[in-house]
């Protein structure tokens, strides 16, 4: 058998966890990769073949349908991402397999039925990356980041949403110049994003008056405002990307997302300091169990380098670098302190369209360029061809069976 080894990563730290992963852990983990073409999770469509457990080594089977599947890299580093992000896991091993003719037979027959059933949960396709932007608490430059890195997203040619899921605290369409849209519903009574600088955008701010009636949102449940947010809301089926902007903290809004999208990430934002790096590492811990593999850290308010090139550690330094290392992810990047950032914030002109050759904008673009190639677009290019020429045979097959 040849395996495949270890994390894609420059360097590998050892990760200080004492839990033992179990089979259920891992199944669990791979029910957030999604097989692009047929829509469903791998352990649902029986492509993952065996799990066997060798304390921190995670050994997997994945059969797909033909050996020579174009969709194999994603699958694979999708697989190892997710599994990656469980604690105690150090290394995964990976054993690609092509399936046989029954094991295929059968896979056609649950894509069909899922495909019946329509068993889609929310208006977000399975195939759109999802990239949570966290951080545990406010200011530290979430929403600025979530902002920017969608634009980024989005100039690098990806169809891309913004969704502002910090329900009572929405910075995100002020940010966008866009305070002044409203959200409409469509003819299917569902609700539509608004259309700002080529992505989608859904926030409270777009439905509430004014930002002070925000406070009439403070007695809804966070966790069932996002479910209406992904269920309700007509978001373009084509999305590459969908951005998530989260709220400052906790618990059941990670725990309601990761069972809504299986397949989001996270992007942890922190600033240069300890204290933040300290909060940071609990959203991370929480995103682990919650099976969220961690795209990276991303430092902002990272320093200040001034007209004559003298660079001032206003906020301390290392906070990043550290907190990835502890995290065993890669550090995405570092924004500096930029005053492009703030005058964006305030006229709505975000410095990715302001001042897209200043520090901050050229920052956050090299991190957008990092988190797409670690979180590649959803491969076009598919087996459909081979799983269609392999339904027609079976249909001949059972034409030509007798009865
Ligand atoms: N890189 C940066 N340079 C300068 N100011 C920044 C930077 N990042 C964020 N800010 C400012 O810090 C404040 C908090 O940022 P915000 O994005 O609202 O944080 P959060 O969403 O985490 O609460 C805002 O006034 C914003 O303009
Ligand atoms: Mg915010």
């Amino acid at each position: 058998m040849h395996y495949s080894h270890g994390r894609n990563t420059s360097f590998v730290v050892p990760r200080v966890r004492q839990a033992m992963v179990t089979r259920a852990d891992v199944e669990a983990a791979l029910r957030g990769v999604i097989d692009p073409e047929l829509g469903g999770d791998i352990v649902d469509l029986g492509m993952v073949s065996g799990i066997t457990i060798e304390g921190s080594t995670v050994l997997l089977g994945v059969a797909l349908t033909i050996a020579a599947c174009p969709m194999r890299d994603q699958i694979e580093g999708d697989s190892r991402r997710k599994v990656l992000a469980l604690p105690g896991v150090e290394d995964v091993r990976i054993d690609v397999t092509a399936m046989t003719q029954e094991q295929r037979t059968e896979l056609m027959t649950t894509a069909r039925l899922r495909a019946r059933d329509n068993a889609q949960q929310t208006m977000i396709d399975p195939t759109t990356r999802v990239i949570t932007v966290s951080s545990g608490k406010g200011g530290v430059g979430k929403s600025s980041v979530s902002v920017n890195l969608a634009l980024a997203i989005a100039d690098l040619g990806h169809r891309v949403g913004l969704l502002d899921a910090d329900i009572w605290g929405f910075s995100v369409p002020r940010m966008l110049g866009a305070s002044d849209a409203q959200l409409s519903a469509n003819e299917d009574r569902k609700i539509e994003p608004v259309e700002v600088e080529g992505i989608q955008l859904v926030s409270t701010g777009l439905i509430v008056e004014n930002e002070s009636s925000a406070l009439m949102w403070r007695g809804l449940m966070l966790s069932k405002a996002l479910e209406q947010f992904l269920n309700d809301v007509a978001w373009d089926r084509t999305l590459g990307y969908l951005v998530i902007d989260m709220p400052p903290g906790t618990g059941d809004i990670q725990m309601a997302l990761s069972r809504l999208l299986p397949q989001a990430e996270m992007v942890v934002v922190t600033t240069p300091q300890r204290a933040a790096q300290r909060v940071a590492s609990r959203v991370a811990d929480m995103a682990r169990r919650s099976h969220m593999p961690i795209v990276g850290v991303l430092e902002n308010m990272s320093g200040f380098t001034t007209e004559e090139g003298r660079h001032y550690d206003l906020f301390g330094s290392g906070g990043g670098e550290e907190l990835a290392m502890e995290l065993a992810v890669p550090l995405l990047g570092q924004i500096p302190l930029d005053p492009s950032v703030v005058e964006g914030g305030d006229n709505g002109l975000p410095p990715m369209r302001a001042r897209p050759d200043g520090p901050a904008a050229v920052a956050i673009r090299k991190a957008a360029e990092r988190i797409v190639a670690l979180v590649p677009p959803a491969a076009e290019d598919t087996c459909t061809a081979r799983i269609d020429l392999l339904a027609r045979r079976l249909e001949q097959l059972a034409a030509t069976e007798p009865t």
